[in-house]
C-alpha cells in the first residue's frame, strides 16, 4: 500500500542485502533502502550498498558500553534516515528493546532455519548434526527473543546426502534471498499485521493479495 522505507543492518557478505537492492532496482519490491547499517567496517555488504548508491554507516557495537546504548546510536541514524521498517539481514548482534520500541512490529529477520528449530547461530550446522531430512528458512518479526518472534514466512529446504554445512548453507541461502524479498512485498501491500488475542502466542496474519491492510475495506469497487 506504500514504499517501504526501509533500513537494513548487516555484519558481513550482505548477500541478503543484495537481493533486496537487486529487488528493488528491478521494480520486484515496493521499496527505498534508506539506509545500510553495519556494525562492523570493510564487509561486503558496504560495498553492495555503495554500488546501489545506498548511503550507509558503520556504527560499531565496540564503541557503546551496552546494548541498549548501541541500538540507541542505530536508532537515531535510521531515524535521521526516515527508515520506517528495519531488517536484519545477516546481522550477528541481539538487538534490545530499545531498537524494538522504536520499531514496532517493524523489525524483520531473516534465519536460515525453519523456526523454532535450531534458534541462534549456525543453524545449518545445528540442521546437520541433529540428522534432519527437510530445514529451510524462516522471515520472522523480532521480538525479545531470539529467533522467536511471529513468523511471516517460511520456506523448506531439502538436505541433500553429503551436505557439508556450506553446501547446505548455500542452498538455504538461495531460499532466503527469494522468501526475504516476498515477505518483504507482502509488509509493502500492507497485507502483515499480528493477531495479538489474550495470552496466547502473537501470530502473523497476510492478508490476501489486494486485500491491504488486514481488517481494510477490499480496494476497488464494492463487491
Ligand atoms: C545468512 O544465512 C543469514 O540467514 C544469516 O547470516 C547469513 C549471511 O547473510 N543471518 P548475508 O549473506 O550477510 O545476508
Amino acid at each position: 500500500m506504500a514504499t517501504l522505507d526501509l533500513g537494513v543492518l548487516v555484519s558481513g557478505t550482505g548477500t541478503n542485502l543484495g537481493a533486496i537492492l537487486d529487488a528493488v532496482a528491478s521494480g520486484r519490491l515496493d521499496a527505498r533502502v534508506r539506509l545500510v547499517v553495519s556494525n562492523k567496517p570493510g564487509v561486503l555488504a558496504l560495498d553492495r550498498a555503495a554500488a546501489h548508491g545506498v548511503p550507509s554507516v558503520v556504527i560499531s557495537h565496540r564503541a557503546h558500553d551496552t546494548r541498549e546504548a548501541f541500538d540507541a546510536a542505530v536508532v537515531a541514524a535510521l531515524r535521521a534516515a526516515g527508515v520506517t521498517t528495519v531488517v536484519l539481514a545477516g546481522f550477528m548482534r541481539v538487538v534490545t528493546p530499545v531498537l524494538l520500541g522504536a520499531f514496532p512490529d517493524a523489525v524483520i529477520n531473516v534465519h536460515p532455519a525453519l523456526l523454532p528449530a535450531f534458534p541462534g547461530i549456525d543453524a545449518q550446522a545445528q540442521a546437520l548434526a541433529y540428522g534432519v531430512r527437510i530445514t529451510g528458512c524462516t522471515v520472522h518479526l523480532v521480538d525479545a527473543g531470539v529467533d522467536t518472534g511471529p513468523i511471516i514466512a517460511q520456506a523448506a529446504v531439502p538436505v541433500a546426502d553429503g551436505d557439508d554445512r556450506d553446501a547446505l548453507a548455500r542452498r538455504i541461502l538461495a531460499e532466503e534471498h527469494r522468501l526475504l524479498v516476498e515477505a518483504l512485498s507482502w509488509v509493502a501491500a500492507g497485507r502483515v499485521s499480528v493477531v495479538r488475542d489474550g495470552g496466547a502466542r502473537p501470530r502473523v496474519r497476510i492478508a490476501p493479495p489486494g486485500a491491504g491492510a488486514p481488517g481494510a475495506a477490499p480496494s476497488g469497487p464494492a463487491s
